[in-house]
């Protein structure tokens, strides 16, 4: 397959395998969990402990979980491709950096980084936030959140990835089950400036109409497949 400028959009789909769950479905996240009371600035500022220990409980269970062959298999992308590359992702396990990938925007912010609401700084953290720990830059206690977009705050990094999405001539987006904007948006924004658009998930996702091309299965066993393609047409 022929491409010079290539942005790939990945959602909770592509963790799945390596034992995240996604958040839609049957053993979805969202099942567990209403997503007002654990991931909107309000639920944080009603209850910032129980907020703070469902991503503290996230954050301890990467500790359990290793990159699957898609992850993998993007990171050899990101190795040899010449051209331009954006990985961005939806999730925000660090899964894709454990596969090798550099090239990587994480658009609803990472569990291993907190945010000092205070100084404005983001620190790595492998820890816990609900006890409180004080803030490494400012010294302050209790002003740390998850480094995390929540519903209806502003996605990390949308300047770039719209230029991304106009120069790109190949879009592929993997595990995302389109219920979430701006990012479902991405494949009409990239097939209105010409770009080759594919679907790897499971099932038809919600915008899967408006691909060229939706392929069905696994991610473990589908973006091999599609990069070894790729990097043999380059
Ligand atoms: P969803 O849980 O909505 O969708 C996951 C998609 O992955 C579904 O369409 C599944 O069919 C597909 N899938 C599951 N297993 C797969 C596999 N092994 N291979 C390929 N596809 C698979 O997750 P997202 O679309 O990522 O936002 O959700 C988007 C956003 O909604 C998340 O980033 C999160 C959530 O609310 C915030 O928290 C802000």
């Amino acid at each position: 397959m022929r491409a010079e400028r290539i942005l790939i959009l990945t959602g909770a789909g592509i963790s799945a395998e390596s034992g995240v769950p996604t958040f839609r479905g049957p053993d979805g996240l969202w099942e567990g969990h209403r997503v007002e009371d654990v991931a909107t600035p309000e639920a944080f500022a009603r209850d910032p402990v129980l907020v703070q220990r469902f991503y503290d409980a996230r954050r301890a269970h990467l500790g359990k979980v290793a990159p699957n062959p898609a992850h993998m298999a993007l990171g050899r992308l990101d190795a040899a491709w010449p051209g331009d590359l954006l990985i961005v992702t939806q999730n925000v396990d660090d899964l894709h950096e454990r596969g090798g990938a550099r090239r990587l925007l994480h658009m609803h912010g990472e569990l291993k980084s907190a945010w000092c609401t205070r100084c404005d700084r983001r620190h790595p953290w492998g820890g816990t936030l609900s006890d409180q720990p004080p803030c490494p830059g400012c010294g302050h206690r209790g002003a740390l959140r998850p480094d995390i977009v929540w519903f209806g705050e502003m996605p990390y990094g949308m300047h770039h990835i719209y230029n991304a999405l106009d120069r790109c001539d190949l879009f592929v987006a993997i595990g995302t089950s389109g219920h979430v904007y701006p990012a479902a948006g991405f494949v009409a924004e990239a097939r209105a400036a010409g770009a080759r658009c594919i679907e790897i998930n499971l099932d038809p996702s919600m915008v899967s109409d408006q691909f060229h091309e939706s392929r069905l299965g696994r991610a473990g066993d589908l973006v091999p497949k599609l990069v070894e393609e790729l990097l043999q047409g380059c």
